[in-house]
C-alpha cells in the first residue's frame, strides 16, 4: 500500500483542477520506474501532476489532454518566470483596474452595464453542469461583478508585457474566476467553488473581484516561485522530446491518438482517466474567457457508450508507445460493474499485460467521496507491462456466489465492514477477471447491515 507525506504544495494549490492524485505517490512511481533523462508520458495530464514530478526528478516529460484549459495549467505550471516580472506587470496591471473596479462597488448595482466583453455561452445542463437549462455563464455573475471582470479581463489583454507574465496574469484570473461569481457561499459556510457543478447557493457573497484577483496573485507567485526552484530549466516544445534538450512536450489532443510520438520511445506512462467527473462541462466557465474550444464529442467518460472503445484506443497507443519491457500505471476508480469489465476487456485487447493492482490510500478524499457514501474511498494502480510472457489460461468469471463467498470470509475474518471497505478488499482479487455480478446487490442480498445509517457515516455489513 502506497502512503503519503505533505500532501500541500504550492505548485498544485494555486489552480483548481478536479481529480489531481497525490504528488509524492505519483513522482514515487517515476522514481521507481525510470532513471534520470527518461521520458515519461501522461496522456491524460490534467493540470499536469505527471509532468510536474517527472521534470522535478529530471525526467523527460510528454503531457496530452484533451482539455486545452488543463494543457494550460500545465503549461504555465512548468514554464520558468520571473517572479519580479509578473510583480511587475501586475503593479502595472493596478494601476489602470483597480480603482476603476473599486469605484463599482462604491455605486448602485443597478445602474452598471458592462462595458467590455464578456462570453455569454450556455452552460451544459448536466449533474457537472447547471441545474437548469439555458444557464450562461454570464448569469453566474452579479451585474456588478460581470463589469468587473470584463473590466480586468480586457485590462490584462490589452497590458503591454512580455508573454510569460501575461499568462501569469491569465492564469491568475481563471484560478480566481470562481471567487467572482454567486457560486461562493457566504464566508460562515465555506469560501470555495467546492461544489463540482455550476450551482448558485441560496446565501452567496458578492466578492471584490480586484481583492479577489489579488488575493490569488500570491498563491500564483508562491507556486512559480516553487516551480522554478524544482524543475530549473524547462524548455516547452510540441514535438516529442528525443533530443536531450527538449525536456517537456505538451499538447492539446486526444489519447487515442498519440501519432506525434514514434513506436517505442517512452520509458515510463502514468494515466488517470476520467472516472466521475466530466471535466468538460466543469471547463466551460474557464475556457469560455480564455476562448478556448472544447472538443466535447472526444471527450472520454466512464458512463458513455463507447468508453470501452476509447480506452482500448487509448491504451492500444500506450502499448506502442511503450519501450519493450517498460511500465504503465493507470489510476482506477470505479465500482460499476460495467466499467470495471469494460477497463479490463481494453487492457486484454491493448497488447500490454496486466501486472500487478495495488491500492492507493488517499490523504484528502475528493468533494465526491466526502458528500456520497456510495462513491468509493480509494483509488486503485494497475500495473501494465508491454511484451511480457503471455498470460495463461483464461481468466474464470466472478460470479455473484462468488464474490458472496470471498465477503463471506473476508467478514468472519475481519467482522463488520463498510461497503467501501469490502470493496477495496475484493477488487484486487477479481480485477483481472470478467465481473458477472454487482457488489452492491450481492452485499443487499447475502448480508445484513449492523448499523444506522448517518450521514456521512458509512454503515457496515456483517454476516449472518
Ligand atoms: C482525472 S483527470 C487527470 C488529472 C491529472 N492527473 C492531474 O494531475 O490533474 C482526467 C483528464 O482526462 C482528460 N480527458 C478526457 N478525455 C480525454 C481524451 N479523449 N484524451 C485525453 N485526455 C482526456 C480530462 O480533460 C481530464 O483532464
Amino acid at each position: 500500500m502506497v502512503t503519503k507525506p505533505s500532501y500541500f504544495q504550492s505548485r498544485y494549490l494555486a489552480h483548481k483542477y478536479w481529480g489531481r492524485r497525490p504528488w509524492y505517490v505519483v513522482r514515487g512511481l517515476i522514481e521507481e520506474n525510470t532513471c534520470e533523462g527518461d521520458v515519461v508520458l501522461d496522456s491524460f495530464c490534467g493540470s499536469g501532476t505527471t509532468v510536474i514530478e517527472a521534470l522535478a526528478t529530471r525526467r523527460r516529460a510528454v503531457g496530452v489532454d484533451l482539455n486545452p484549459m488543463a494543457v494550460f495549467i500545465t503549461r504555465v505550471t512548468a514554464t520558468p518566470a520571473d517572479p519580479a516580472a509578473l510583480t511587475d506587470a501586475f503593479e502595472r496591471l493596478r494601476a489602470v483596474a483597480q480603482a476603476p473596479i473599486d469605484r463599482l462597488y462604491e455605486r448602485d448595482p443597478e445602474g452598471i452595464v458592462p462595458e467590455h466583453w464578456y462570453p455569454d455561452v450556455v452552460l451544459p445542463h448536466s449533474s457537472f453542469g447547471a441545474a437548469r437549462k439555458g444557464v450562461t455563464v454570464a448569469h453566474l455573475f452579479s451585474r456588478r461583478n460581470l463589469a468587473a471582470t470584463a473590466f480586468l479581463w480586457h485590462a490584462i489583454n490589452t497590458l503591454e508585457c512580455d508573454p510569460v507574465s501575461r499568462d501569469l496574469l491569465r492564469y491568475t484570473f481563471t484560478a480566481a474566476l470562481a471567487q467572482f461569481t454567486k457560486m461562493i457561499r457566504t464566508k460562515k459556510e465555506g469560501t470555495g467553488w467546492y461544489v463540482n457543478a455550476y450551482r448558485i447557493p441560496r446565501s452567496h457573497r458578492e466578492n471584490n473581484v480586484w481583492h479577489s484577483y489579488e488575493n490569488k496573485l500570491r498563491a500564483v507567485l508562491r507556486m512559480k516561485r516553487e516551480s522554478n526552484e524544482l524543475l530549473g530549466h524547462v524548455e516547452i516544445t510540441q514535438a516529442p522530446p528525443t533530443t536531450p534538450g527538449a525536456t517537456c512536450c505538451l499538447r492539446c489532443g486526444s489519447a487515442t491518438d498519440l501519432s506525434f510520438l514514434p513506436d517505442n520511445s517512452i520509458d515510463y506512462v502514468f494515466i488517470d482517466p476520467p472516472w466521475a467527473i466530466k471535466y468538460f462541462d466543469l471547463s466551460v466557465l474557464w475556457c469560455a474567457w480564455m476562448g478556448f474550444p472544447l472538443n466535447f464529442d472526444e471527450e472520454i467518460f466512464p458512463h458513455e457508450a463507447n468508453f470501452r472503445e476509447d480506452m482500448a484506443r487509448a491504451l492500444k497507443e500506450l502499448a506502442r508507445v511503450l519501450r519493450p519491457g517498460r511500465r504503465a500505471t493507470v489510476n482506477f476508480a470505479t465500482r460499476h460493474t460495467d466499467q470495471i469489465n469494460d477497463l479490463r476487456e481494453a487492457i486484454e485487447h491493448s497488447g500490454l499485460e496486466w501486472t500487478g493492482t495495488q491500492t492507493l490510500q488517499q490523504d484528502q478524499l475528493s468533494f465526491v467521496q466526502r458528500q456520497t457514501d456510495l462513491a468509493l474511498k480509494a483509488n486503485y494502480l494497475l500495473t501494465l507491462e508491454k511484451w511480457r510472457a503471455p498470460a495463461g489460461a483464461a481468466a474464470l468469471p466472478v460470479t455473484a456466489d462468488c464474490v458472496a463467498a470471498m465477503i463471506g470470509a473476508l467478514l468472519a475474518r475481519r467482522g463488520p465492514l463498510s461497503y467501501d471497505e469490502i470493496f477495496q478488499h475484493l477488487y484486487p482479487e477479481i480485477a483481472r477477471r470478467p465481473l458477472e455480478c454487482d457488489i452492491r446487490r450481492v452485499l443487499e442480498r447475502n448480508f445484513r447491515l449492523v448499523e444506522e445509517r448517518r450521514p456521512y457515516v458509512e454503515p457496515r455489513w456483517a454476516a449472518d
